[in-house]
This record gives C-alpha cells, structure tokens and sequence, in this order.
C-alpha cells in the first residue's frame, strides 16, 4: 500500500520565506510530509525542479453577484472557479452583497445558494454592508463574524452602496469590537458625480471619459478620509483596489503614523493604463472601465514599487466579469452607453498570478517568496484562513501550483471564464500555472481543466492574523 495518496517529488518549494528543495507527501487532502526520498505514492508528479508555490488565494472577486438590471455577472461560481483554477488559484473570497432594506442574514443566505454544488475551489465569503441598521451593527454582523464571516467592505461612493462617514464609523466599532477586517473601496462619491455632470454637460459620454472623471485627488481623498476614520475608531482597514501615487502617498503617511492600514492592489494597476479606455472616443476602452481607473506608467511604476517594499498586503483580482456583447455587460445590444453606464470592474481571476510570476518574478521585479506573500499568505492571514491555506506546511491544505515557464501569448479562447474578453489579449508572458492542485485533486493539468462542481468546500474564516493585538482585544485581554 503506498505511503501517500499524491506525492510531488523534487519540488523547488517556495513560500513567503524560503526556497527549498523537497518531495511533498499527500494524504486526504493535507500537506503530511516535506522531505527527501519520500515513500511511494497512489499518484506521482515529477516537478523535475520546476517551482511549486501554494495555490493562489484570491481575496477579491465578485462571482454571481446579483446587480441592479439590465447588467448581470457573467461568471457564477462553477465558470469563475473553473477559470481560478486553471490560472492557479485554489481558494476565493467573493462577496455577499446586503443591498439597502435587505437583512445581511439574507444576503449570505442567498449567496450559500448560489455558490452551493458549484465550486470546484474551496471558497469564503466576506460581506458588503450598504444598510447598517442598529439590527445590523448590533445582533447581524456580530453573530456573522462569529459564525466566519470575519470580513466586510464598506464603499465609499456607489449609489446603491455607499455609506456616509456617520455610518463608515458605526461599521469601523463593530469591527474594532469583534476583531473583524473592514475593507475599504477609497474613491470620494460626490467629486465623481461632480464631475460626471460638467463631463456629460460638455457631451464628453465615450469611455475615456470614466477616468477623467476619477482622477487620483478622488481616491487620494478618500483615502486619507478611511484613515482618518479608522484612527478615530482605532481599528487596522485594508484599503482594496489601490491604483497610484497618490493613495499610495496617504498609506504610507498612516503608516508612518502608527496607524495600521493594509493595502491592497490589483494587476489592472500594474499592466493598463488610462490609454486603454480609448485614446479617442472609441468604445472598445470599455472593456477596460474599472474603479479606480488604470492610471498611466509612472503610477504603474509606484505600483510595483510598493509590491516590493512592503507597502501592500495582498495582491488581489477584483475579477468583476461582465461581457462585452454578451447579455447584460458592457456594450447592451450594441448600444454606447455614456461612460457611467457602463458595469465597472474587469475580468482576471485566471490571469493574476501567471501577470505576477511572468513579469514580476520572471522579470526581476520581485522574489518569488514576496510572488507567495502577496498572492496566498498574506490574504490567508488577512482573512483568518492561515495557516490551512496560504502556504507550503505540514498540516495544510495541499493547494499548489507547479509552475512552466514557457512563452505563450495570452489570448481570450484559451480561457475559462464565461466572459467573451480578457483586457490582457495578445500579451506575451513566460509563465503559467503547468499543474493545480487543491486539497491534493489535480484541478488543471496545464491544458486541462480537470475540476469537479461542487468539489469546493465552504470556509468559515477565523479572525485576522495579521493583527495578533485585536485578536487579544476581541476576546477582551
Ligand atoms: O470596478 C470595479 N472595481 N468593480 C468591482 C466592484 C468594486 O468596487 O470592487
Ligand atoms: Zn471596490
Ligand atoms: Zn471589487
């Protein structure tokens, strides 16, 4: 009888602080041995010294979430954790959306529905609070957070979402209280309506136009606004989706405060720019509308500057996926719409970690254990998953990836989404995902996709890690 049920021989390991060279022994799911000349195995894989990081852990994707008619989400749960697999990701964290009037109860109700039988990943969710009601903050949201719903984003602009200051307090004590990360989308709601207006009275409608209509003071603002909040509350905030030099500035202004502001960034930030929202009034920039907009090189360069410094924490995709022709999406029976009609956010829950590992550890922009703290641990202990997930461990989750490298160019057919574009077409990369496994099932074998639905198991999360101190606060030390 063999020793393990999958053993990976001569691996290249890598986790957020080293690089070793070892087999990884596999039995019901689990990471049970790291070492040299490992027993016999049910399966085999040779990594023939090829890299092997933990599957990628992706704390920021919208999946199946319901919208506000006539746009829908063109990945559920089965087509965006098929397409997460087989771009190396092995755990998500989509969101529960409570839209205004609707109990949060309700809202994760609805989405365990959604996501039930269907994910071929294990998978949790954080939750969106637009309606903080005393019922909410007072009885809701505490007993979520004790049964692992450990995270929330609250936004700052959005219509149908947004809190005021008043209420982005009210939410910020519940979180100090109960331990919990409050996420923060940073871009100032009435500066962008203010100039939505003097755009569209000026018929400036094309695409492009979302940019001008965000530039980097709105999330600047913002952005000092959350800290702001945060300090007056004191409890640590994760700002999401940060996009240039100016929100950038502000986190590293808190930090250097004492405050703790964790920070999130996306690869939407590092490989477009504003120029792919059209150069003229095109419509096809659509494809590329996302909140915060792309800025331009100079911010992408403050981007990577800050993956390699420390200013992030996590390096997330926000795959919002929408079609461009497709029902629902971005271009509605061909019609333009003016730029604030179109849905905001992009595919690129396939794409971000082969983005990362091709032209951040291939290129020499930073090391692969940093490739590993920013895409599976660090979001692991943000969200209370770690050490299960996140890592390369005795007792963990086997959730790896076997990484080629080879030259390929990335085209839209050769992924798994539902949606009908990627904004990376025709980019040339040297890397990706050869081999993915979670929980010890191969998932995807570099040309396969070899899930099943429903394989994926629901994840309650545990309190933060990254914060040991409100850890102790919450359970009142
Ligand atoms: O444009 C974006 N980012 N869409 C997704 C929703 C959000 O705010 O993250
Ligand atoms: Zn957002
Ligand atoms: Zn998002």
């Amino acid at each position: 009888m063999a020793d393990f049920d999958l053993v990976i021989r001569n691996a290249q390991a890598v986790t957020a602080s080293d690089i070793f060279h070892c087999d990884i022994g596999v039995r019901d799911g689990r990471v049970v041995q790291l070492g040299l000349g490992l027993g016999a195995g049910t399966h085999e894989i040779d990594a023939a010294g090829r890299a092997v990081t933990p599957g990628g852990v992706d704390t920021h994707c919208h999946l199946d979430q319901p919208q506000a008619p006539p746009v829908v989400s063109a990945d559920d749960f089965l087509t965006g954790s098929r397409s997460a697999a087989c771009g190396g990701t092995t755990t998500v964290i989509p969101f529960a959306a409570q839209h205004k009037g609707q109990s949060l109860r309700e809202a994760v109700d609805d989405y365990h529905r959604r996501a039930n039988g269907k994910s071929c990943i294990d998978y949790a969710f954080h939750l969106i609070v637009s309606d903080p009601t005393p019922t909410v903050l007072k009885e809701e949201l505490p007993a979520l957070i004790a049964e692992g719903y450990t995270s929330f984003k609250i936004y700052m602009t959005y219509d149908d979402m947004k809190l005021d200051d008043r209420q982005i307090l009210e939410v910020l004590d519940v979180a100090r209280s109960h331990g919990a990360m409050a996420m923060i989308h940073a871009e100032n709601s009435d500066c962008i309506a203010w100039l939505t207006g003097r755009l569209q009275a000026a018929g400036k409608t094309a695409p492009r136009y979302h940019a001008h209509a965000r530039p980097l003071l709105v999330e600047r603002e913002a952005t000092h606004r959350a800290i702001a909040l945060s300090e007056l509350v004191d409890v640590p905030i994760l700002i999401v989706h940060v996009s240039g030099r100016e929100a950038v500035e502000q986190i590293r202004w808190g930090r250097a405060h004492g405050l703790q502001v964790f920070a999130e960034t996306c690869p939407q930030y590092l490989f477009l720019t504003a120029e792919d929202l059209g150069i003229d009034d095109s419509y096809e920039g659509a494809k590329c509308v996302c909140s915060p907009p792309p800025r331009d090189k100079a911010n992408q360069q403050v981007i990577w500057d800050g993956l390699a410094d420390g200013l992030f924490t996590v390096i997330s995709s926000d795959h919002a996926p929408y079609n461009f022709e497709g029902e629902g999406g971005k271009h509605p029976a061909g019609e333009e719409v003016p730029f604030n009609h179109i849905p905001n956010g992009i595919p690129g829950i396939e794409t971000r970690m082969a983005l990362l590992w091709s032209e951040g550890v291939l290129g020499g922009r930073i090391t692969p254990q940093k490739f590993v703290e920013l895409t599976a641990t660090n979001p692991a202990k943000a969200y209370g998953l770690h050490p299960r997930k996140g890592t390369i461990a005795v007792g963990g989750d086997a959730d790896l990836v076997i990484w080629d490298e080879r030259e390929l160019v990335l085209t839209n057919g050769m992924l798994h989404h539902a949606v009908d574009y990627t904004p990376y077409e025709g980019m040339r990369l040297a890397a990706w995902p050869g081999t993915t496994i979670a929980r010890g099932q191969v998932v995807w074998d570099g040309t396969r996709y070899l899930g099943q639905a429903g394989q994926g198991r629901f994840l309650p999360c545990g309190l933060p890690t990254l914060l040991p101190a409100r850890r102790e606060m919450a359970a009142g030390r």
